[in-house]
């Protein structure tokens, strides 16, 4: 399948300016190039419209509880979750990149629309907030529980992807704020913590975490954002977390997505932030680990 590339800069969802620059990083780091190398045409769709900030009030609406930006971040899912079900329709295969991972909320609904999917979640927070428990307001703390419908995203018919809760695993979890850990220890969701990681190794947690994504659905959607790695090796994000998994268990992780062959839906790499970031590194790295998950091999 072809790869259609699409950028959302969006960063309506962090504390952090910068992160709307991720999808030119990541271009920038030969983005294209590394697609093409696993023996896929790599077009590039260009970036979605996303508000500035600054031309919008920062308070949150009343409607949207404490949620800053959530009408903006609506509209920036809505037309992402258009794209990537178009790109699917085509028989293509969406890469989107971030941008705060907000963006989650538009990739799922999009892989959702057609077909029954999991969802893989690598990442040191869980995301798992809603507009009353997050400390922050920012949405990309958000975004899996608004997917998934938690909460006051019950409600909320736009957020909700219809992903059943059972098909989520979230891996490589450290850092869970007090109300958000009741949250998820009380969803369905499968949470493996870098503790299982340390206990099993990060192969074997992923092999079981595709395997309950997979379990009975139609394809897998992967969410790989930035501060799943260790900030080490990815200093280029808004919100390290010491802790996180290595150069080598990132592409031994992406390796085992590759296995999913064309059970892998939709990829989303998200929370590149240039401006935090040291020449540029973390997105090379998200550049090699995308290659991995596409499946470049060391002996091809
Ligand atoms: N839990 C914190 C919050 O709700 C941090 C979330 C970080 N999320 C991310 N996608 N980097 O604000
Ligand atoms: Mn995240
Ligand atoms: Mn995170
Ligand atoms: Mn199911």
């Amino acid at each position: 399948r072809n790869v259609r590339v699409v950028g959302v800069p969006m960063d309506l969802g962090a504390d952090r300016r910068g992160v709307d620059m991720g999808p030119s990083a990541i271009r920038y780091a030969g983005l294209a190039a590394a697609v093409e190398e696993t023996d896929r045409e790599c077009i590039d769709a260009g970036d979605l419209n996303v508000p500035r900030p600054e031309t919008r009030a920062s308070k949150p609406r009343p409607e949207d509880g404490r949620a800053k930006y959530l009408s903006e971040t609506r509209e920036v899912c809505a037309s992402l979750a258009d794209v990537v079900g178009d790109t699917l329709a085509a028989g293509e295969f969406p890469l989107v990149l971030g941008g705060d991972h907000s963006i989650a909320i538009g990739t799922v609904n999009g892989a959702a629309r057609a077909a029954d999917v999991g969802v893989v979640w690598f990442d040191a927070h869980g995301d798992f907030n809603t507009p009353s428990t997050s400390p922050s307001g920012n949405v990309h703390g958000m975004s899996l529980a608004a997917l998934l419908g938690v909460g006051e995203f019950a409600d909320t018919s736009w957020a909700a992807a219809g992903v059943d809760p059972e098909n989520v695993a979230l891996v490589g979890i450290r850092d869970l704020d007090p109300e958000e850990r009741v949250a998820v220890r009380e969803s369905p969701a499968t949470v493996y913590t870098m503790s299982d990681v340390d206990e099993r190794g990060l192969p074997a947690v992923v092999e079981d975490a595709l395997a309950i994504a997979g379990d009975g659905t139609d394809g897998v959607h992967v969410s790989l954002d930035m501060d799943f790695l260790d900030p080490n090796e990815a200093p280029g994000v808004g919100t390290p977390v010491r802790g996180g998994a290595t150069y080598r268990e990132a592409h031994a992780a992406m390796e085992r997505v590759a296995d999913l062959g064309d059970d892998l839906r939709t990829m989303e790499v998200v929370e590149v932030n240039p401006i935090l970031d040291s020449l540029n590194g973390t997105s090379e790295l998200a550049v090699e680990l995308v290659a991995s998950a596409l499946g470049k091999r060391i002996l091809r």
